[in-house]
This record gives C-alpha cells, sequence and structure tokens, in this order.
C-alpha cells in the first residue's frame, strides 16, 4: 500500500515540476529577459543631464549656461559600466591612430578606446553596433581583436540609406542620446549635444529593443514580413512612460526611423516631432545643423513637405513663435536659404505670426584648419523636448535609421527649485541664439557663408536645372 503511495505522490511530484517548467518557459516567451527586467520591477526615478562638446575656442560670454563635457559625460557611463555596454554609432573613428595633429580630442578618443578594451578585459560584454560601410574601419577591427562584438547593418540592402543612429545603453540601465556619434570630430571641432538618463531602465527596456532591432537583421538583407513581438515598441505618443527625471514629473517616450523600422507600437521620429510641435503652446525652438525640405537622391530629387508643412500649419493657424537656427558649412545645400526664407515669407502681413532664422557660422581664425560646425540635432518648445540624430532633410527621415526621445513636462515650472532638462535645454538655445556666433537671416540678402560658395561653384546653366541638387545655383 506505502509503495503505492510513494508511486502516486511520485507521479504528483513529477506533473507538478513539469507544470512548473511549463509555466516558467511560458513565461519567459511572453515576458521581458534574462535579467528579469519588467515594466513592474524598472526603474522610474532617473537622474539626467546634458552633455555638449563645445569646440575649442568657440567663447561665450562669461556667465553662459554650460553642461558636463560630452568626453566627461561618455567616460563616466564607461566608468559606470558593470555589466554591459551597448553602442550604436553611425561613425567609428574617434580613436583612430591616424593623428592629423596633436589636439586634446584625439587623445580623449583615445582614453574612450582604451576604456573599452579594458572593460572587455574584465569580461564586461561589450556591443558594437555599426553600418557595414565601416566594416574596414580600424578601430572596429582594433575592437574586435580585443574581443569585442560588432555587428553590422546593411542599410544599402533596406533603404539605401545609412545608418545614423547614435545611443547607447551602459548596464541596462543607462543610456546616452544625442548627435554626436563616434566620430573624432565629435569632441573636436563639432559643436554636439545630447542627453545622458542615468538608473532609467524602465526606459532601457523600450530604446534596447531598438538595439535589438538592429541586431535582428545582421546577416539579412531584407527585412521580415512581421517583427517578433520582443521588438513592438513600449510606449508611445498616447502610452508615454511617466518618469521622474532629477525632481521632475515627466512623460518620455523613444521615436525610430525608417518607416521599415517601426513595428506595432513604434513611434516614427517625424510624428513624434509633430506630437511636439503640436503640443506647444508659444514656441518652438529648432537646432539643427542643415533643415532641408528634399530628398536629394542619386539623380532624382523631390520635395519633403512633411516638417516643412507642420512648421507652416504652427506658424499660420496657431500662431506659435518658431525660431529655427541652422549651420552654414561647406555642405549646406544651396536651395536652403530659398526654404528658409519662404518660410519666413509665409507670416508676412499675418500679426502675431513668427518665424525668425539664424545661421550658426562661427568666424574662424586664421591658423584653424578645420571650421567649427554645429551639429545639434534638438527642439525645444515651451512643454516638451525632442532630442535625436537626424538633420532635419528628408534624406534621412525617409531612408536612414535612427532614433529620438520625447521628454514632456506634465507639472508647472513653479513649485520646483532646480531647473528641469527642458528649461536647460531652452537656455542652451538661447546661449546659441544671443551669442555673437549667429547672424540672423536676412530675406533679401543671401549669407555670406552661403555666397562664396555659390560663387565658387559657378554654376553652368544646363536643361536639367537644380536635378544632382547642387551647383545649379544662380545668384543675380
Ligand atoms: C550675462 O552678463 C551680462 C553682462 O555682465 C548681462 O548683461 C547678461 O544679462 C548676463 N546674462 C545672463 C543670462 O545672466
Ligand atoms: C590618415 O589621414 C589622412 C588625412 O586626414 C588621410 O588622407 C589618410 O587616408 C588617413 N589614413 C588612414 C590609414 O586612415
Ligand atoms: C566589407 O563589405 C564589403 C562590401 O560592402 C565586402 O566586400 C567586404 O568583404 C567586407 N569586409 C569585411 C572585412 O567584412
Ligand atoms: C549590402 O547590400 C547591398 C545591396 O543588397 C549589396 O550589394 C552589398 O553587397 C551588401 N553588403 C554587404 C557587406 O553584405
Ligand atoms: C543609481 O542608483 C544607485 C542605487 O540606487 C545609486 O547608488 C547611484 O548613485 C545612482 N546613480 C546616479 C548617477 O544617480
Ligand atoms: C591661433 O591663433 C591664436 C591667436 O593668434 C592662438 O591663440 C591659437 O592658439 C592659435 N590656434 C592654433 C590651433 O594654432
Ligand atoms: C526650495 O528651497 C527652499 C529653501 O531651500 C525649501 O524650503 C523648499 O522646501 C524647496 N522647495 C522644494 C519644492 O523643494
Ligand atoms: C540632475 O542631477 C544631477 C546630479 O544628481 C545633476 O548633475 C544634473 O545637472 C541634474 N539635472 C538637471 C536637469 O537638473
Ligand atoms: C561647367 O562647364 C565647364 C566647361 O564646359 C566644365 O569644365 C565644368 O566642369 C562645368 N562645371 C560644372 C559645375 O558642371
Amino acid at each position: 500500500m506505502s509503495q503505492q503511495k510513494c508511486i502516486v505522490i511520485f507521479a504528483l511530484v513529477c506533473c507538478f515540476a513539469v507544470l512548473v517548467a511549463l509555466i516558467f518557459s511560458a513565461v519567459d516567451i511572453v515576458g521581458e529577459d534574462e535579467d528579469g527586467l519588467t515594466e513592474d520591477n524598472c526603474q522610474k526615478k532617473c537622474r539626467v543631464t546634458l552633455v555638449e562638446n563645445i569646440p575649442e575656442g568657440l567663447v561665450y560670454s562669461e556667465n553662459a549656461t554650460s553642461h558636463l563635457s560630452l568626453y566627461q559625460g561618455w567616460m563616466n557611463l564607461l566608468n559606470m559600466a558593470e555589466k554591459s555596454v551597448d553602442i550604436v554609432s553611425s561613425s567609428w573613428d574617434l580613436c583612430s591612430k591616424n593623428f592629423t595633429q596633436s589636439f586634446q580630442s584625439e587623445r580623449q578618443g583615445q582614453y574612450l578606446c582604451e576604456k573599452l578594451k579594458e572593460l572587455k578585459s574584465r569580461n564586461i560584454e561589450i556591443k558594437l553596433m555599426s553600418d557595414v560601410q565601416h566594416n574596414t574601419s580600424e578601430v572596429l577591427q582594433d575592437l574586435k581583436r580585443n574581443g569585442v562584438e560588432v555587428q553590422y547593418l546593411n542599410m544599402t540592402a533596406y533603404t539605401e540609406g545609412r545608418l545614423h543612429a547614435s545611443f547607447w545603453v551602459v548596464d541596462r540601465k543607462h543610456i546616452y542620446i544625442g548627435s554626436a556619434s563616434l566620430d573624432k570630430q565629435s569632441l573636436g571641432q563639432m559643436k554636439e549635444l545630447g542627453v545622458i538618463l542615468y538608473n532609467c531602465s524602465c526606459l532601457v527596456l523600450d530604446l534596447q529593443r531598438i538595439f535589438a532591432l538592429y541586431s535582428s537583421l545582421r546577416f539579412k538583407d531584407n527585412v521580415p514580413q512581421s517583427w517578433s513581438r520582443r521588438l513592438y515598441g513600449l510606449f508611445g505618443k498616447e502610452t508615454e512612460l511617466e518618469l521622474q527625471l532629477n525632481e521632475t514629473e515627466v512623460k518620455v517616450f523613444v521615436s525610430n526611423s525608417p518607416k521599415l523600422f517601426c513595428p506595432t507600437d513604434r513611434v516614427l521620429d517625424v510624428d513624434a516631432i509633430y506630437s511636439v510641435i503640436d503640443d506647444a503652446q508659444r514656441f518652438v525652438y529648432i537646432a539643427v545643423m542643415d533643415y532641408l525640405p528634399l530628398v536629394v537622391n542619386k539623380n532624382t530629387i523631390r520635395y519633403w513637405p512633411d516638417i516643412d508643412g507642420k512648421i507652416r500649419e504652427a506658424l499660420v493657424l496657431r500662431k506659435i513663435k518658431v525660431r529655427l537656427l541652422i549651420s552654414c558649412w561647406k555642405d549646406t545645400h544651396p536651395l536652403t536659404f530659398n526654404f528658409v526664407s519662404s518660410l519666413k515669407a509665409i507670416c508676412i502681413e499675418l500679426p502675431s505670426c513668427s518665424l525668425e532664422a539664424k545661421f550658426f557660422a562661427p568666424k574662424e581664425q586664421k591658423n584653424m584648419s578645420f571650421p567649427k560646425i554645429n551639429r545639434n540635432k534638438y527642439m525645444v518648445t515651451d512643454r516638451a523636448a525632442y532630442i535625436g540624430n537626424f538633420d532635419w532633410v528628408g534624406d534621412d527621415f525617409t531612408h536612414n535609421a535612427g532614433a529620438g526621445l520625447v521628454i514632456r513636462e506634465t507639472d508647472g515650472w513653479n513649485n520646483r527649485n532646480d531647473t528641469s532638462i527642458i528649461e536647460q535645454l531652452k537656455a542652451v538655445f538661447e546661449r546659441d541664439w544671443y551669442s555673437n556666433h549667429a547672424r540672423s537671416l536676412l530675406s533679401n540678402k543671401i549669407p555670406d557663408c552661403l555666397k562664396q560658395k555659390l560663387y565658387r561653384s559657378a554654376p553652368n546653366k544646363t536643361a536639367n536645372g537644380i536635378a544632382d541638387g547642387k551647383d545649379h545655383f544662380t545668384v543675380q
């Protein structure tokens, strides 16, 4: 009798064990990930800081606002790393040994790469994501030899575009996202801006899915018909993630591009930008290197009205004050002036319609071989901010891969002592806007920085007009 009982109990125990195993495997299928990180146990009280690279020799007034340097911000992130570092970058020559001059920025680049190797030697997992066009980068090959995992994305195959995404995830807790990639000029003559969020694993849950989406595409020349559920967006325009950034209550979500890379519930960058502009009540300040509502692709050129139209709507129908701070540099498209002038012109004779545009073009010292360029890629309004990887040109949004972060304040600006990230970003914009490096765009005068270029590439009159997008521009 007792033997039978034993067998029955044994069978029951076995059944129970199998059941438990089944439940756990089911949980694993729909649940979150290896670390057991879920929407219920992730961190929602984050610290945040802006990081900037201000090129040497770019001087502001003494009391101008300043933030943690990009180099120090990145180094801090690497110093914190205990388990993993994931980096997506659009370029990879940060620590190329090919020194042109002994700039401090080149040494800083070296320190960052040495740090990555040191982390690897301490068994910290490092994953780097690059466009396959950089597969011969000596930096990547050197890191690979040191055991770092390098993954390539062939954007040519999906959209004939490029990987322009630039973000970091450290220990599945800390995030960097912004204009700077691992380009040696990012710590040098380029003016860059990004944001670092510490202890913010709830947001990581979602951003990591964009990294995972890229990962899922390596070795593939096609995008799958349908994406795995694990790559779906977690938070969006109507389902924002509520967080505390320092002392401020905010709602955030990440956006992604191109459309082809947006599975269910993932917000497209253009839609994220729309939502921030629509939400503004008083002003929209935009700081980007290039502004051009065109898609210039090989031999064709077409108008890309999406963001341009949204700005016109905000100006004319909603009386939102818009400021546009763009750069004027050697690759500025000659039609930039025309499109920006036409945005200005739409306000003619309309009371409280205001678009102001300025070019950020620091006067160069005679002995500097490299021009300093503002590569910022953000927008700030009276209520929200969007910090992204793209310039506001059609090609980026339609063909290239990149991500963005939207931060919206939910409480007022009154009952706090600290300044919020939105206020800080606004102060950065105003610092640049009112500095003597920014020049107003007058609608009847082509700015000097463009003029030189226009005369230099003296146009040949051709039948196909502006078909190749460049070098066919006449100045009367
Ligand atoms: C900076 O200082 C100048 C003169 O000292 C002053 O006019 C200006 O208002 C100050 N700006 C800020 C943002 O405090
Ligand atoms: C080193 O830099 C020079 C000038 O910047 C460039 O022409 C050359 O191709 C570079 N060499 C390597 C190996 O990257
Ligand atoms: C890099 O990519 C090219 C094609 O774009 C390919 O021919 C070459 O073999 C690749 N090199 C490496 C080292 O993977
Ligand atoms: C990337 O895709 C293009 C177009 O499909 C192909 O020609 C090229 O060989 C691919 N590059 C690599 C390195 O696989
Ligand atoms: C992140 O959280 C940990 C544990 O609560 C804390 O020790 C650390 O200082 C925090 N990091 C930052 C940058 O606030
Ligand atoms: C350029 O010249 C200025 C003043 O003449 C000097 O302060 C600066 O160090 C020089 N910069 C370089 C890169 O040589
Ligand atoms: C702001 O600072 C004052 C004085 O330091 C303090 O009494 C007050 O509680 C602070 N308010 C908040 C919201 O932290
Ligand atoms: C948030 O707190 C950190 C220190 O914990 C500070 O360095 C940072 O400047 C603060 N950010 C804002 C936006 O106040
Ligand atoms: C303009 O025409 C000349 C002579 O026909 C030619 O050499 C030059 O390359 C052309 N320039 C451009 C920008 O097409």
